[in-house]
């Protein structure tokens, strides 16, 4: 069976690497869904967030990552995934992945959302933060890949 983990990745943290790596287990193949959201004003074009979850997935196996455009449910489909993996992690996050995922189900009811519960260690982490932490010269060596701290610290250097 085929899953599908969407998100924007701007840029992809450990938080999302954990989800990843566990759901990636629940799989034959976890297709990493790169949703260009231009909506979001991304810090990083759609080429750098690919690029950066390629190097910082590249130790995991039955992976394939893809970047899409339009309706999260629309590229499941065109993939033919019938599974969307989220990651909650914290009951606030809940309250608007349970709208998402009832909205995806109005639009397409044969594809079914599943949660993971982030690891302690993980659940604080956002991309948001990461962005304002880095803009601010503050550490974030435990919160990203290597690959992915060097992008943002060559971003924001003075
Ligand atoms: N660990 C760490 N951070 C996590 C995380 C985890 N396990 N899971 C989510 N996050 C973070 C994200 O980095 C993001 O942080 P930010 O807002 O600080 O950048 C935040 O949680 C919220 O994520 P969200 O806003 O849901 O965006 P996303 O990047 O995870 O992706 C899409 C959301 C792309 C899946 C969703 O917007 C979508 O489906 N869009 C396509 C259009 C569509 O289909 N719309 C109709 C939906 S009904």
């Amino acid at each position: 069976m085929k899953g599908l983990y969407p998100g924007t990745f701007d840029p992809i943290t450990n938080g999302h690497y954990e989800i990843i790596r566990r759901a990636s287990a629940l799989f034959e193949t976890l297709i990493v869904g790169v949703a260009v959201s231009p909506e979001k004003e991304p810090l990083f074009s759609i080429e750098r967030r690919v690029e950066m979850v390629h190097e910082v997935l590249q130790t995991l196996s039955n992976i394939e990552i893809q970047e899409y455009s339009g309706l999260t449910v629309n590229f499941a489909k065109e993939i033919d995934a019938h599974v969307l993996v989220r990651g909650l992690r914290s009951p606030a996050d809940a309250q608007y992945e349970f709208e998402l995922a009832r909205m995806n189900k109005e639009l397409a009811g044969d594809i079914e959302t599943i949660f993971l519960s982030s690891g302690d260690n993980n659940a604080f982490i956002s991309s948001s933060l990461i962005k304002q932490i880095a803009s601010e010269g503050g550490d974030i060596a435990g919160f990203v890949h290597s690959t992915v701290q060097q992008a943002l610290l060559a971003i924001y250097k003075t």
